[in-house]
């Protein structure tokens, strides 16, 4: 059963994930970590750099796999995921280059890119934690509605909604210039973490949300298939779970308490 916790703004979310995923890299130094681009996870890696920062974090032994990258844009463009990596986490702690993994989003063979990052992924022994945001249309990665949930990593095609959400000034400053395609770990490589960190925030995602956790796992929204997960939490603000129904028990609410860094 999906763990909820539930904080009371996005900025409480930020450090309560960052306690989340600091008691990991205390337990494991060596942790595989998959991480997530876009708006929410900004305040988390600002939360994590602050923790380095402060010496109580270290990231020298930790190996990381991005979910997913655009296809056609060069990795120094300015809207690349990687540049928004290196921005907001990577040019701030202490990872060796040579642990960070980026999808190419200019490889000329994508399938080999793809089959190449499995393969990677698979070296280091899997992903120890992943963690992922959630499109207001249930995406998770760019798994849009209708993904498989064996899908594994591969070229993918981005829906109307994401070109509209990613073009909407935050990021492409329309969705005119919004790439339309990416590469992206399928729903299986993501299923395959040991364990999963979803954040969301925001009254936009509080139906995706309220439909990933309370109807039954479809590949009409991606996310719902996380319930089927062994060791999946949800860290929500206030308004991204407000749709939520507490008498249907789908979900176990734990209390931001049972973090332990
Ligand atoms: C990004 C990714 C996407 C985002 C999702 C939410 O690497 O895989 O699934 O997590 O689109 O984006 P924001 O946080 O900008 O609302």
């Amino acid at each position: 059963m999906i763990k909820v916790i539930i904080t009371p703004d996005a900025h409480t979310l930020a450090i309560a994930a960052s306690q989340f995923i600091a008691g990991r890299l205390l337990r494991r130094p060596n942790l595989v970590l998959g991480l997530a681009t876009g708006g929410t996870v900004i305040d988390l890696y600002s939360e994590l750099v602050r923790r380095y920062k402060a010496g109580e974090i270290d990231f020298n032994h930790v190996t990381t796999f991005n979910l997913d990258e655009y296809v056609g844009l060069p990795p120094y463009h300015p809207q690349s995921y990687q540049t928004f990596m290196f921005k907001h986490l990577f040019s701030h702690i202490n990872i060796p280059r040579s642990h960070i993994h980026l999808l190419n989003g200019m490889a000329q063979d994508t399938k080999r890119e793809c089959r190449d990052y499995e393969t990677a992924i698979a070296a280091t022994g899997g992903i120890d934690l992943q963690i992922l945001g959630i499109g207001r249309n249930g995406h998770i990665a760019f798994n849009e509605p209708g993904a498989k949930r064996n899908s594994r990593t591969r070229k993918v095609r981005l829906s109307d909604d994401t070109i509209a959400a990613n073009g909407d000034g935050r990021f492409f400053k329309n969705s005119n210039v919004v790439p339309h395609e990416a590469l992206s770990m399928g729903i299986e490589t993501i299923m395959e973490a040991r364990e999963i960190l979803l954040l969301a925030t925001g009254s936009g995602k509080s139906l995706a949300i309220k439909r990933a956790l309370q109807e039954p796992p479809s590949d009409d929204l991606p996310a719902s298939f996380l319930q089927t997960h062994p060791a999946c939490t949800f860290i929500l603000d206030r308004e991204a779970s407000s749709l939520l129904n507490n008498q249907q028990v789908t979900f176990e609410i734990i209390s931001h308490e049972r973090i332990r860094a």
